[in-house]
């Protein structure tokens, strides 16, 4: 349920402009549930490759992999998750509403009822079931992955047998992940499908500290490379309880939302409790050798896990603006141009005088390296307006000097700046463009 007015226009746009819709939607959505539309796609993968390549493919330390979504059992009670990964929940007697004890006060009347009749809290476990098998005689209980870590942790052997990478060094992956949450809500914050982001980064165990510390800063600063306002972010260190079951020390990157400062990422140190869980389960010894010293060493790993779908809300929170020009309102999303789902619009001034042929073939030229949108309906004035709601960093306008001196207006967003340039130099001035601004 979204009760922030902020809130409120954000789902609003994101549904008009094609980023975000509720569900199933026709039939009336299913809570917590959202479905990337055209332009929520691009964003999302967008923010997804810019993971990717600072965190893999950038660094010599760290590689990639995708596990399966289904796994053994076995992982998930190794993991602890089916003995430990629970929220404490309270119903209310009266109206029978479930709440997450720590999200409320039980000192206080139910929210949906306003009765005051509690039950006592009693532990509930967030992992998803389904039946694997064709049929129900024959099939057995699996578990929907609730954090995409294990499927890191299950393979840290095969990892290192083919790829010879030794600590320290990191594996990666981007998938989705399930949890069945007592309470949801705040559009994207949290819901019971979502993706993950995770690199688990193994090394002896000696040196956690100081890889912890390293990596609460380069996760830190990586929001800001996605034009995050740095005012609104923060780094907490979790107190001893709020930890989850495997870490012994956690940092959350927090950015201020319209509801308030929520968690984006964790960075946790792990210890070894992964490796030796899995290799007493398993009864495989899950150590690397180390030729110097000539031992057997399990590592210990320090973990960054980040949610796409709450880095999404975050650089659309961010971005969201609303301004009066000549009296008029304005909205905008002041996206950074690496992660805007679209990077240039072209606008025809008008639909005839060869100024649609001319707008089409620089779209053509164009598409080999961004991602365009071509306009020719309604004033120019709305064109640029549809264009700012979508975040589109750029808008190129072809009017009839164009058909003169092959020159064209490019219009700036933000500022809504326009200036001349021509044809042949626009690839060069975009890419220039989108790779400078801070
Ligand atoms: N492997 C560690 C782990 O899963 P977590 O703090 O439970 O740690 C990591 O989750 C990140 O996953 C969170 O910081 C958040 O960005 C995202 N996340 C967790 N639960 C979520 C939910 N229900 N909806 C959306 N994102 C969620």
């Amino acid at each position: 349920m979204i009760k922030n007015k902020t809130m409120d226009k954000l789902v609003s746009l994101c549904k008009r402009r094609g980023f975000i819709f509720p569900s199933s939607d026709i039939y009336g959505g299913l809570e917590a549930t959202n479905d990337y539309g055209p332009l929520g796609i691009e964003l999302k993968n967008n923010i997804k490759s810019l993971w990717w390549r600072d965190m893999v493919t950038s660094r010599k330390d760290i590689v990639g992999m995708d596990a399966s979504i289904f796994m053994n059992s076995k992982v998930w009670e190794a993991s602890g998750h089916v003995n430990e990964f629970h929220d404490p929940l309270v119903d209310c007697k009266n109206c029978k509403s479930r709440f997450r004890e720590d999200h409320i006060d039980l000192n206080k009347n139910c929210p949906d009822c306003g009765i005051r009749d509690w039950t006592n809290p009693k532990q509930f476990n967030l992992m998803l079931k389904t039946q694997y098998g064709p049929s129900e005689e024959s099939s057995s209980t699996i578990y929907l992955r609730p954090e995409t870590a294990q499927g890191i942790f299950v393979n840290f052997l095969n990892v290192i047998n083919s790829s010879r990478m030794k600590p320290p060094f990191g594996i990666a992956q981007i998938g989705k992940a399930f949890r069945n949450e007592i309470t949801t809500g705040n559009f994207l914050f949290r819901s019971r499908e979502f993706e993950q982001m995770e690199m688990e980064f193994f090394v002896k165990p000696d040196e956690t500290s100081e890889w912890l510390e390293y990596w609460k800063n380069f996760r830190f600063d990586w929001y800001k490379t996605l034009g995050i306002d740095g005012k609104k972010l923060r780094l907490r260190s979790h107190k001893n309880n709020e930890l989850a079951h495997y870490a012994a020390a956690c940092y959350d990157v927090e950015y201020e939302f319209p509801f308030g400062w929520s968690e984006l990422e964790g960075i946790a140190d792990r210890g070894v409790y992964d490796l030796k869980q899995h290799s007493q389960h398993s009864g495989k010894k899950l150590t690397w050798f180390d030729s110097i010293t000539n031992k057997h060493i399990m590592p210990a790993v320090v973990e960054s896990s980040a949610g796409v779908d709450r880095t999404v809300l975050t650089v659309l929170s961010d971005a969201y603006h609303e301004e009066k020009v000549n009296g008029e309102e304005r909205i905008l999303l002041k996206l950074h141009p690496r992660i805007a789902p679209i990077k240039v619009a072209i606008f025809p001034l008008i639909n005839k005088n060869e100024l649609p042929e001319i707008a089409d073939n620089i779209i053509k030229e164009l598409t080999k390296n961004f991602s365009t949108f071509y306009d020719s309906t309604g004033s120019i004035g709305k064109r640029y307006r549809r264009q700012d709601e979508a975040g589109t960093p750029y808008g190129i306008t072809v009017d009839y000097d164009t058909l003169n001196d092959s020159s064209i207006t490019v219009r700036h967003r933000d500022n809504m700046n326009q200036e001349r340039i021509s044809i042949d130099s626009i690839s060069k001035y975009l890419a220039d463009h989108i790779n400078k601004v801070e």
